[in-house]
């Protein structure tokens, strides 16, 4: 393919190249919220995307899948042992959630993080044309930002965190500090979920780097300025509500129901199988309110989707054991013949099918201990245009800033969250109606163009006088 003037470098391809029963090449969506939110950008822009495709093959040529353009990176299985699963999700992925699981610190990972960071940084610098814009996503590729502006100063680049960044005090703890700070200073635009975290990154850049800062603007040495300020990620509202009012999705809906055996109320729970999600108290909460005699089985069950993440990362496969016994307890306990309390789902499905069991579902569940900013919970609300459906959703997910009328919990206090569970459930029609059109319209009117559109646009403005503009 030729070169692109819009390049999103993100970890992950949008889609992952699998192989079909027959032998022959396939996809499927990748998971997580950041290949949701930024595939509709990729395609209203026209750019291209240089990710990894999952797995250890070692193809590079670029390719089209879904009518997207994607250049691929490989690595090897090493690669991904130490730069993927080590670094990136078993160093700086508790680090920046608040060390819900314990962080651990391995040089050779560091060094493998360095090198796939290079990796990505040239393959940037090979297909951007001259002055493109290149759009750098996530923790995985924090040092991609000043490697490439070393090779390619002609670029535009900007920055975007899709999770939560630490506070100082956590932050200090990683022994590289002081590089992924500068790696990310290589950009023009930082931006975050949330405004607090943009401050942490100008605080630790003014007390560890030494640079000047003023308000939201860092001053390099060498004149150039780079700005770090809060965009709230959002979801491609409309097509979701498009969906959920699709006849197919409907029907689908009332199939669930009924599969469920048409209790009164649906709890659901959408999460990648993750430690952060708070998957683990909330089951304990809802099997509390059964176990206290508010509702049985009849009344209400909890269909709980965990889409598979990570699985060679040990504390997945200790949160998965954790999670498969207390499912099977709470249905040994509380379920019935042909009834179980909770339906426990190990599994990614498709846009359509999630579509369906939102419009199942009464309350939506979504009690993270830290989300940068969870899209589950904007993709729910979006689909309910009927304006019901009840939200419960953790004052730690980045989200909370903006659904503000959702019930609001704290993960870590069960009671807290009990109480929320039931009164959620208890809610009449009005006071549904009422919480759910404030927070529709919250998310009709923030969605991911918008949010895509503003941050292009203040990052064209920190660097107004780039590329072809300022060359012979
Ligand atoms: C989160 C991260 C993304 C990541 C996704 C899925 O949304 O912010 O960077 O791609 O999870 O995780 P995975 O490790 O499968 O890419």
């Amino acid at each position: 393919s030729g070169g692109a003037d819009l390049v999103i470098v993100a970890n992950r391809l949008p889609v992952d190249r699998i192989e079909n029963p027959d032998g022959s090449p396939g996809w499927r969506p990748s998971p997580g919220g950041l290949v949701s939110a930024l595939e509709p950008v990729l395609r209203a822009n026209d750019g291209i995307w240089i990710g990894w495709p999952g797995g250890a093959d070692g193809d590079t040529a670029p390719f089209e899948a879904e009518g997207l353009d994607l250049v691929p990176i490989s690595m090897t299985p090493q690669e991904i042992e130490e730069f993927y699963e080590g670094f990136s999700n078993a160093t700086l992925w508790p680090l920046y959630h608040d060390v819900v699981a314990k962080p651990e610190f391995h040089r050779e990972w560091w060094d493998s993080y360095v090198t796939i960071n290079r990796r990505f940084a040239e393959r940037a610098a090979e297909v951007a044309n001259e002055a493109a814009t290149v759009w750098v996503h996530d923790y995985q590729l924090q040092l991609v930002p000043a490697m490439l502006r070393e090779l390619r100063p002609d670029l535009r680049i900007g920055f975007y965190l899709h999770i939560p960044f630490p506070p100082a005090e956590l932050f200090q703890q990683l022994p590289w500090r002081r590089q992924i700070l500068e790696g990310l200073l290589g950009a023009d635009l930082i931006g975050f979920q949330l405004s607090g975290a943009a401050q942490n990154f100008v605080r630790l850049v003014r007390q560890r780097v030494g640079h000047k800062t003023h308000r939201d603007v860092v001053y390099l040495p060498d004149g150039r300025t780079v700005r770090a300020a809060a965009f709230p990620i959002s979801i491609d509202s409309a097509g979701y509500e498009e969906l959920a009012r699709s006849e197919e999705v409907a029907r689908r809906a009332t199939e669930i129901r009924d599969a469920l055996g048409n209790p009164r109320k649906i709890f659901l729970g959408v999460d990648r199988l993750d430690y952060t999600k708070g998957i683990y108290a909330r089951l304990r909460a809802f099997a509390e309110l059964v176990a206290d005699g508010h509702f049985d089985v009849e009344d209400a069950v909890f269909v709980q989707v965990a889409t598979p993440s990570r699985e060679q990362v040990e504390q997945y496969r200790l949160l998965r054991d954790d999670i498969d016994r207390l499912v099977g307890r709470i249905n040994g306990d509380h379920g019935q013949i042909g009834r179980p309390a909770i339906h426990y789902l190990h599994a990614s499905y498709p846009r359509e099918e999630m579509a369906a069991y939102f419009r199942a579902a009464d309350i939506m569940v979504v009690t993270p201990l830290r989300d940068g900013m969870n899209l589950v919970a904007k993709e729910y609300v979006a689909c309910r245009f009927d304006n019901e459906g009840a939200l419960v959703l953790s004052e730690f997910a980045g989200a909370a800033d903006e659904l503000r009328q959702a019930w609001l919990i704290n993960p870590y206090d069960i009671n807290g969250m009990k109480s929320a569970l039931l009164d959620a459930y208890r809610a009449d029609g009005r006071e549904l109606t009422r919480r759910m059109k404030a927070m529709r319209k919250q998310v009709m009117e923030h969605d991911v163009a918008a949010w895509a559109d503003k941050f292009l646009t203040e990052l064209a403005a920190v660097r107004p006088s780039h590329g072809k503009s300022v060359r012979p």
